[in-house]
């Protein structure tokens, strides 16, 4: 199924992925967002910026995967077109003019993209901050080399941790912790208790500056 993208819509598109604008793109689900970025990292491309010096932000590791795939697939195609297609393609991204030595370098950009160090990159929000924290733990007061949990083993680790500090003041009634779950016990269900404790956890630094 072909879709005819309205005159208008395309004209703007083309302003939205130039390169030399800046610009902030709000559309509907489906109408071209991710191809108007696609466009302008391969305008970007096309204008010689080395792919190393390109860097696209998304939320999800999924929406990173497609512009990547998007981007890589679109310069694949490119090298297999003959000069008209090509030319074609090319104005199509918003190029106004093209020679013979941008039909070259573009045949050059897939390869290009590819190979260089560091090369383009396409990657989460949290993807980046943990790079940035893990370049400069110093500056970030993190630990140097720290990893990080994804979810599941954050839920495993809290638990574990949760259910050591119970037994340990379930054990010793007389302490600290265990007039505090006697106390606890009697003001709360066991579920709610647990969603508490667990909210307390995650909120740490305002507990911490609370207490
Ligand atoms: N100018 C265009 N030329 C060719 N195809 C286009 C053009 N604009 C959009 N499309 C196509 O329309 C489809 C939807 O576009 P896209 O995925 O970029 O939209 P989106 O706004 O990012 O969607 P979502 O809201 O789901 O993220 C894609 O297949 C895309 O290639
Ligand atoms: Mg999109």
């Amino acid at each position: 199924m072909s879709r005819v993208i309205p005159n208008e819509a395309r004209a703007r598109q083309e302003i939205a992925s130039d390169p030399s604008a800046s610009v902030f793109v709000s559309a509907n689900a489906g109408s071209g967002k991710t191809h108007v970025l696609v466009q302008r990292v391969i305008r970007l491309l096309l204008d010689g910026v080395s792919p190393e010096r390109i860097l696209c932000i998304t939320f999800t590791k999924a929406a990173a995967a497609n512009m990547a795939e998007r981007v890589f697939t679109t310069l694949g195609h490119w090298v297999k077109l003959d000069d008209d297609a090509l030319s074609d393609a090319i104005r199509a991204t918003g190029v106004k003019t093209v020679g013979p030595s941008l039909l070259a370098q573009a045949r050059k950009l897939f390869a290009c993209a590819l190979e260089t160090p560091g090369g383009l990159k396409v990657q989460t929000i949290h993807a980046l901050c943990t790079r940035l924290l893990q370049q400069f733990p110093f500056e970030a007061n993190v630990p140097a080399r720290f990893s990080v949990l994804d979810d599941r083993d954050q839920a495993e680790l809290m638990q574990r941790a949760s259910l050591d500090v119970l037994l340990r003041a379930a054990a010793a009634p007389e302490s600290d912790a265990g007039r505090a779950l006697a106390f606890a016990m009697t003001s709360a269900a066991d579920v709610t208790f647990r969603d508490v404790v667990q909210e307390a956890c995650m909120s740490r630094d305002r507990l911490m500056a609370w207490v």
